[in-house]
């Protein structure tokens, strides 16, 4: 048995870690990789493929002071279809270079808000998507939905736009807590949202919920758990509130000595998880839970669970487009990210342009490191046979990453023969332990990597 002093002296609780929704993490990426790469990545796509397409929508009507999501509150409609006029440009610069037949596995519209749009701008949305590339056979059309934002008209849009999945936001359902983080949204609003939802025809449906909120107790937190039960969804994200104040100004109207410690984070962490589980829902990956009947639970059990921006995904598209101010595209060749700023975004693409600020080109071994590093968030283990048959590394080399991370973490890893294991008790860490491989982090830390 490990105690919270021991995993705090193997650093839990001092470091700011990434999640490694990429590798390498996008504050590596570099201004070098610009709208060239980015097109011509695009046109390198296998005509006939299938490929995933991620919109964002930066809005929101309210701003709620916990969030670190990079959005902008309005009010009016005006900068919205600005906006939307925007990201038509972008399709129609896509569609240039797009190669023929290329049709989507995966559609995702993301935010901020995405169901501020009215049911117009929402079909116009989806009606210029399907002129560039239509949903493939069978295809995932997901959105991310504030209860608060939402009708029976609009959810109507999206369903027949094809909406097959939703995720909403929830937080937590205590009053105190919606208060003391700027989120007011009461239990019948969220029901309601999901009853709509379901009677739509929605089969897969995720809900967010953090710990480590101000006034949160183990109480609260196992009744709000209790709460989202009772509305069955298929699958749940239990984030750890990040307090970043610095980043996200609004998160100055939390009072920090109202937060909870990082003994008393895990303990609410490991609270919420229990429950889950004794409900009957998978773990998957360090922070999700998923019904055993969930394409995320499958592909868990099958070994198909991937990482991408929007955290865990059975998507297996090798290429991910992202649209939008910010959003980030994946291709076999490396990543390309937009203007964070919609103004920067906008100008760029008005001025016949993609806006790509900033990317990177895989080079030397990234793709091994990242495996391993998605390996480890998603399975807790990492094969050393599947390292050396899919990217010709030596045994020597894995042998001697394996080793050098195991060293750092006191050799409480287990190392075999056939690869390298997080042990439960060790889950806690896996953040840091992925972290152990990454060789960028590791440079700007000034160490030098294990190979
Ligand atoms: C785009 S929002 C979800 C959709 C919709 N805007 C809503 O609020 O219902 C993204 C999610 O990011 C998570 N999030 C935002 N700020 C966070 C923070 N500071 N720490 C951890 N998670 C955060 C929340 O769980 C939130 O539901
Ligand atoms: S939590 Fe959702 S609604 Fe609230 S500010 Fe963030 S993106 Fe907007």
């Amino acid at each position: 048995m490990i105690t919270n002093s021991r995993l705090a002296a193997l650093g839990l609780f001092d470091t700011r870690v990434p999640r490694y929704t990429s590798y390498p993490t996008a504050p590596q990426f570099n201004a070098a990789i610009g709208a060239d790469s980015h097109r011509r990545w695009i046109a390198a796509i296998a005509p006939g493929s299938t490929v995933s397409l991620y919109v964002h929508i930066p809005f929101c009507r309210r701003l709620c002071w916990f969030c670190a999501c990079r959005t902008q509150g309005t009010q009016k409609d005006a900068p919205v279809r600005a906006y939307l006029q925007t990201l038509q440009a972008e399709l129609a610069l896509l569609k240039q270079i797009l190669p023929d037949g290329v049709e989507l596995a995966r559609l995702h519209w993301g935010g901020g808000t995405p169901t501020l749009l009215s049911p117009t701008m929402m079909q116009d949305l989806a009606g210029a998507i399907a002129a560039v590339a239509p949903l493939a056979e069978g295809a995932e059309f997901s959105v991310e939905i504030d209860p608060n934002e939402i009708d029976a008209a609009r959810l109507d849009t999206l369903a027949a736009a094809g909406m097959t999945r939703a995720s909403i936001g929830v937080q937590d359902f205590d009053p105190q807590i919606q208060q003391a983080i700027g989120r007011v949204q009461s239990y019948e609003v969220t029901r309601d949202a999901v009853a709509m939802l379901r009677a739509r025809g929605i089969r897969s449906l995720n809900a967010d919920i953090l710990y480590g909120l101000p006034h949160q107790s183990r109480g609260r937190i196992a009744d709000s758990v209790q709460k989202l039960l009772s509305l069955h969804p298929d699958r749940v994200a239990l984030y750890g509130y990040a307090h970043v104040p610095w980043m996200a100004r609004r998160q100055a109207m939390i009072a920090t000595d109202s937060l909870p410690d990082p003994q008393q984070r895990l303990d609410l962490f490991e609270t919420a998880r229990r429950l889950f589980v004794w409900d009957g829902y998978d773990e998957i990956g360090i922070d999700h839970f998923a019904t055993p009947q969930d394409g995320l639970g499958r592909a868990r059990r099958r070994g198909g669970l991937r990482r991408n921006f929007q955290g865990y995904t059975d998507d297996s598209s090798e290429v991910l487009i992202g649209l939008g101010a910010s959003a980030i595209s994946r291709f076999p060749q490396g990543y390309t990210q937009n203007a964070a700023a919609t103004s920067a975004h906008t100008g760029r693409i008005r001025a016949g342009e993609f806006s790509t600020a900033r990317g990177h080109a895989f080079a030397g071994d990234d793709a091994l490191r990242a495996r391993i590093i998605e390996a480890l968030m998603c399975d807790f283990r990492v094969e050393t046979e599947e390292l050396t048959t899919r990217f010709g590394a030596p045994r020597a080399q894995i042998d001697q990453l394996f080793a050098h991370a195991n060293h750092q973490f006191d050799g409480l890893l287990e190392l075999s023969e056939t690869g390298l294991a997080i042990p439960p008790d060790l889950r806690p860490l896996t953040r840091l332990i992925a972290r152990s491989f990454d060789a960028y982090e590791l440079s700007k830390a000034g160490h030098s990597p294990a190979i």
